[in-house]
């Protein structure tokens, strides 16, 4: 095949790939970045630099790029036997995979449900509760409580539980299955507000919903552990384990969505019990699952869940929801390489070791003025410099900030990826000291030549700069 040069990439990009998050205005005349090789922490772009992938791709490559171990792990697997189709067989491979993640779940979260992504898995795990709760006998028991700012994933019915406003602006989704709680990032909350006083008012927001849309209506409860593109909002301590106390208390089921915080993120392969002590009804998960080598998800239900309604109690139903490729075996043999991988090498160790420089690296960001706020956990951050994050008039400046401190720090040598003004982090777990340190001085300078650009052109800055 005949290399491209960088015009044909640009002009072919342009004209034939429909990209995820794509803003029509602009759509056939950009200039996007090509990414054309990778190795380590680091992505080199169609003119052969080198750059360090803050975002770790799109919060997927836990153990980085460029793993030749990987590579031929899944061609093995490819030769001997690229596909069986799970409505009917099965194979070692993927029950292997199936097993060792029920080994690292928590509770009795022991049946995984394949699927290809993040979304799907989300979407399986709603349809399975429907499906469900229609086997127990209470079909009105659907509505599936979620919150603002969360993302579950882009399928019509993840879609329709993500709680991203501007997202949502354009598509229709099915709202009669969905509820909203308010934001849970402690940052918007009053002046005069303790942050214990706010994660009173967050749970409390659970509970009323739950009683006004009435019990015998609501499914589940859904929350990713830290809302990740939310902007990592991290919730304040104990909010997760009141709301599935209160959940317990309503038999509404708790799906803690893992898909970013799953397989290290946070230094454990799932956060909900290490990290947050809750033991949810079940986990999704996708991304790290395969380090973003392959595409594959999962949805993973607990042994009550799934036995209430198996056998004599099964009423005759058929669980008709999979896919061509649930449990692929390219896939599980990655995920299986990527578990040995993460297991060999003490990864969940490492992220567990280096979480702190990470966290005081990106806390020491917020003395610069142009920063509003800096939170996170483990390997995962935020750099949040909204102009006022209760404000709706100030996104055109949002996004012009977003994209300076990206275009700086490019320059720099940093991928960053910002979501409006916001830069997130979350690379590759493999991520060193000397690597750590080096992607936030790269990103201090990117948010000080940001500063300096925005005096200089008289630009309205943001009120605490004034
Ligand atoms: C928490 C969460 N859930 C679900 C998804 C959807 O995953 P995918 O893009 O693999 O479909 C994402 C993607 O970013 C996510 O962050």
């Amino acid at each position: 095949m005949k290399t491209l040069t960088n015009q044909e990439i640009n002009s072919w990009d342009n004209a034939h790939f429909l990209h995820p998050w794509e803003g029509m205005a602009d759509h056939g005349q950009l200039e996007r970045t090509s990414i054309e090789a990778a190795n380590g922490i680091y992505v080199t772009d169609q003119t052969g630099r080198r750059l360090i992938d803050g975002p770790g791709g799109m919060w997927c490559v836990q153990i980085g790029y460029g793993r030749s171990e990987m590579g031929e792990a899944m061609s093995e697997q490819a030769r001997q036997m690229a596909y069986f189709s799970p409505f009917s067989n099965t194979s070692s491979v993927s029950a292997r995979l199936a097993r060792e993640i029920a080994d690292r779940t928590p509770g009795d979260l022991n049946h995984v449900l394949f699927t290809t992504g993040g979304s799907t898995a989300v979407d399986s795990a709603i349809r399975f509760i429907h499906f469900r709760n229609n086997i127990l006998g209470r079909p009105e028991k659907k509505i599936v409580i979620s919150r603002q700012k969360a993302y579950h994933g882009s399928t019509y019915l993840s879609a329709s539980v993500s709680g991203k406003e501007r997202d949502r602006l354009w598509f229709d989704k099915a709202d009669e299955l969905a509820h909203f709680l308010p934001n849970v990032n402690p940052w918007t909350r009053p002046a005069d507000m303790s942050v214990e006083a706010f994660c009173d008012a967050r749970v409390a927001d659970l509970e009323t919903a739950i009683t006004t849309l009435g019990a015998d209506n609501v499914a589940a409860f859904i929350a990713e552990p830290i809302l990740a593109s939310g902007g990592v909002i991290v919730p304040p301590q104990g909010y997760q384990r009141r709301c599935l106390d209160i959940c317990r208390s309503h038999d509404v089921l708790y799906i803690s969505d893992e898909v970013v915080t799953g397989f290290g993120r946070l230094g454990h392969w799932f956060a909900s019990e290490a990290v947050f002590d809750i033991v949810p009804d079940i986990i999704t998960c996708a991304k790290g699952m395969t380090s973003g080598y392959v595409p594959m998800g999962a949805a993973i239900l607990s042994d009550r869940l799934v036995n209430e309604i198996s056998g004599k109690n099964a009423r005759g139903a058929t669980f008709s929801n999979g896919f061509t490729y649930s449990g692929h075996p390219v896939g599980a043999a990655a995920a299986l390489k990527n578990i040995e991988i993460i297991e060999r090498e003490g990864i969940n160790e490492h992220v567990r070791e280096i979480t702190p420089l990470f966290q005081e690296r990106l806390r020491a960001l917020g003395e610069l003025p142009l920063v509003g706020d800096t939170r996170g956990m483990g390997l995962m951050g935020c750099v949040d410099c909204s102009a006022d994050p209760n404000a709706s008039d100030t996104l055109a400046l949002d996004f012009a900030i977003g994209g300076r401190i990206d275009a700086h720090c490019q320059e720099l040598g940093l991928i960053l990826r910002p979501i409006v003004s916001m830069c997130v982090f979350s690379p590759p777990l493999v991520i060193t000291e000397g690597q750590c340190n080096q992607m936030f001085d790269i990103l201090a300078e990117g948010i000080r030549r940001t500063t300096d650009d925005m005096v200089r052109e008289g630009a309205r800055l943001p009120d605490r700069m004034r």
